[in-house]
């Protein structure tokens, strides 16, 4: 390629809920464009970080953080930019669902979901935002959003879910006006129902309910939101910023 606009050679990419899922497979893409990958998951992901840096020849380091706790957030940044070097890109991607009807939600579980949903990918992307005012430098944040923050879900209830994804996209735009100014880019993308343990609780019969109403007829991908997150990324889209891409077989279309 003349220009290489997809290229992420030279960058830092720091993903959390890398340890498996959506957030394994895009850092795993994300290296295969060049990025260096630091992880950040509740779970210790230094076996998925070992296996990127062995197949992809890039640097790639992994730490135990709880994207809900702040002062964690902001220690394990600190220790993932000592190590790389500096943070470029940010794929904001924790996150956990309930299925549960909202009059018979427990105490703290609406709580819980918008702490991880919501609080977790401001903590996240407001520390890595801060780092890089620091830094003088700009950078790219993709939060993982979700179809479900655009439309209501059935027949499954999820109200906690789907109001912390809606809050995501607005927390993409809103983010995305106030730091233009600083070179901080911030857009999202919205994946429709995409096959990874998240959803392994699904019985077969929800999951067959859901393939119907796909014009898909089947679930996705996690590879097949990677082309998405390196665009948004990369130097491909440098005038694209406060952008929620939709990535579901067309089930918002219909
Ligand atoms: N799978 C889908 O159908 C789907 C659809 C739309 C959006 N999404 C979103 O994509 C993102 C990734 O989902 P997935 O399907 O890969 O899920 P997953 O459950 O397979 O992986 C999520 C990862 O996030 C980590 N994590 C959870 N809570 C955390 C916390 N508090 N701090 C740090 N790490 C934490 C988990 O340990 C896990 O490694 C989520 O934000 C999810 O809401 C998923």
């Amino acid at each position: 390629m003349k220009h290489d606009i997809f290229s992420l050679k030279g960058k830092v990419a720091l993903v959390t809920g890398g340890n498996r899922g959506i957030g394994k497979v895009v850092a795993e893409y994300m290296a295969d464009a060049g990025a260096d990958i630091a992880i950040m998951d509740l779970d210790d992901a230094s076996a998925v970080a070992a296996a990127i840096a062995a197949e992809y020849g890039v640097r790639a380091t992994a730490r135990v953080c709880d994207v809900t706790r702040r002062e964690d957030v902001r220690a394990a940044m600190a220790s993932i930019a000592g190590e790389l070097g500096t943070l470029d890109i940010l794929f904001n991607n924790a996150g956990i669902v309930m299925h549960k009807p909202a009059l018979e939600l427990e105490p703290g579980e609406w709580e819980k979901v918008l702490g991880v949903n919501l609080n977790g990918v401001f903590y996240v992307a407001a520390e890595f935002a801060s780092r890089l005012v620091s830094e003088g430098k700009g950078g790219s944040i993709v939060n993982t959003a979700s179809m479900s923050g655009s439309i209501v879900n059935i027949p499954q209830q999820q109200a906690s879910y789907n109001t912390s994804k809606a809050a995501v996209i607005h927390l993409t735009k809103s983010l995305a006006v106030e730091w233009a100014d600083k070179g901080i880019r911030v857009n999202c993308i919205s994946p429709g129902y995409i096959a990874t343990e998240l959803i392994s609780f699904v019985s077969p019969e929800l999951l067959e309910t859901w393939r119907g109403m796909i014009p898909f007829k089947r679930l996705g991908r996690p590879e097949e939101l990677a082309g998405a997150v390196i665009y948004l990324a990369s130097g491909a889209s440098p005038y694209t910023s406060g952008c929620d891409i939709v990535i579901d077989g067309c089930f918002t279309v219909v």
